[in-house]
């Protein structure tokens, strides 16, 4: 039987020679393939006297091994010579890394968004949408704002028509005239919010911005109550900052809300006062008040039926709390060192 030391010196010899992968394939079928030379080392070991079987059959897998070790040292390194040739060739470097592709991640107002639809959907809410450019009636008329009412000078907006209609259009204020086209389709008693843009003519500065984000909440129900409305608050407030909050309401004006508050908030960042609250403990968070009469009547829904409560929840002004941003016009200022780092 020939010594498989002297085997493997051989074959070892041959692979350092081997010119190719291919050279190496036929070296490795040739010696450990399923007719090489290993398999019938151990095809003759049935033959050989019983006190020489262990140790022949322990030599022959040691061969194997030991050949297919060296064809993979051998291949990683012509390997690496086929990527030196091609660099040679033509410029191209395949021992360089691959070019760093640039991951992008979500808007923070998207990453916030996201997640209250996550929790009211959880609570039996529907996400809906409503139109940007929105018709003055439904801005509005509807909302129970009629056209020489003075809470539309707080809302003034960019107005706009439409070639060969008389329909006078404008980008929306807010997203409360979803609730108005929510109540017109759907059958109550039902739960939606409302996320999306909004605009208004403003001045710019740190707090203000021509277009900015609000989430609208409505709840229309026989029977709905300021109760029902302070608990879906609360379960609010949990859900965002991840804590219980106190909550207290003042009296707020928006005519399409009778009665209507301002909610405030305990101040989640501190106990005695901070910057985000102004020292004073409390953050104004959201307008809300129950669904005025009018506005259920412009839904076609009758008031002697039905109720319902309605919020306005600042969208940006929330990411802004979240994230300790401190100018609003960082949101949509398109400046990727700031999106970068959310
Ligand atoms: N739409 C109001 C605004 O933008 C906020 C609001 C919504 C108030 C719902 C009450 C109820 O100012």
């Amino acid at each position: 039987m020939t010594d498989t030391t002297t085997i493997l010196a051989e074959t070892r010899a041959r692979i350092a020679d081997a010119p190719d992968v291919e050279a190496l394939r036929a070296i490795e079928r040739e010696v450990v393939g399923k007719d090489g030379v290993v398999a019938s080392l151990l095809k003759s070991i049935p033959g050989l006297p019983p006190e020489e079987r262990k140790g022949a059959g322990q030599s022959a897998n040691e061969l194997k091994q030991a050949v297919l070790a060296a064809i993979e040292e051998r291949e990683a390194s012509l390997g690496s010579a086929a990527l030196e040739a091609e660099r040679r060739a033509d410029g191209f470097d395949g021992t360089l890394p691959p070019p760093r592709v640039e991951r992008g991640t979500l808007h923070p107002v998207t990453q916030v968004t996201r997640e209250l639809e996550d929790l009211f959907t959880s609570m039996g809410y529907m996400v809906l949408d409503g139109p940007e450019v929105e018709l003055d009636d439904y801005n509005f008329e509807k909302l129970n704002i009629p056209a020489d009412h003075p809470a539309r000078d707080t809302q003034d907006t960019f107005y706009c028509s439409s070639p060969g209609s008389s329909a006078s259009l404008l980008l929306r204020t807010h997203t409360s005239p979803v609730q108005v086209r929510a109540m017109e389709r759907l059958e109550p008693p039902f739960r939606a919010i409302v996320p999306g843009k909004v605009f208004r003519q403003e001045t710019t500065d740190a707090s203000h911005e021509h277009t900015f984000h609000q989430m609208e909440g409505l709840v229309i129900d026989r029977n709905v109550s300021v109760g029902h409305l302070i608990g879906a608050m609360k379960t609010l407030l949990r859900g965002i900052f991840k804590k219980e909050i106190e909550v207290r309401l003042r009296p707020g004006y928006f005519p399409f809300v009778e009665p209507g508050f301002e909610l405030d908030a305990r101040c989640p960042f501190c106990t005695d006062g901070c910057s985000v609250c102004k020292r004073t403990t409390w953050i104004e968070l959201l307008p809300c008040g129950l669904v005025h009469p009018n506005v259920l009547k412009a839904g076609g829904l009758d008031p002697e039926e039905w109720g319902g409560f309605a919020f306005g929840l600042g969208l940006s002004r929330l990411v802004m709390l979240r994230y300790g941003i401190d100018d609003v016009r960082h949101l949509l200022g398109g400046d990727l060192r700031f999106l970068d780092q959310f």
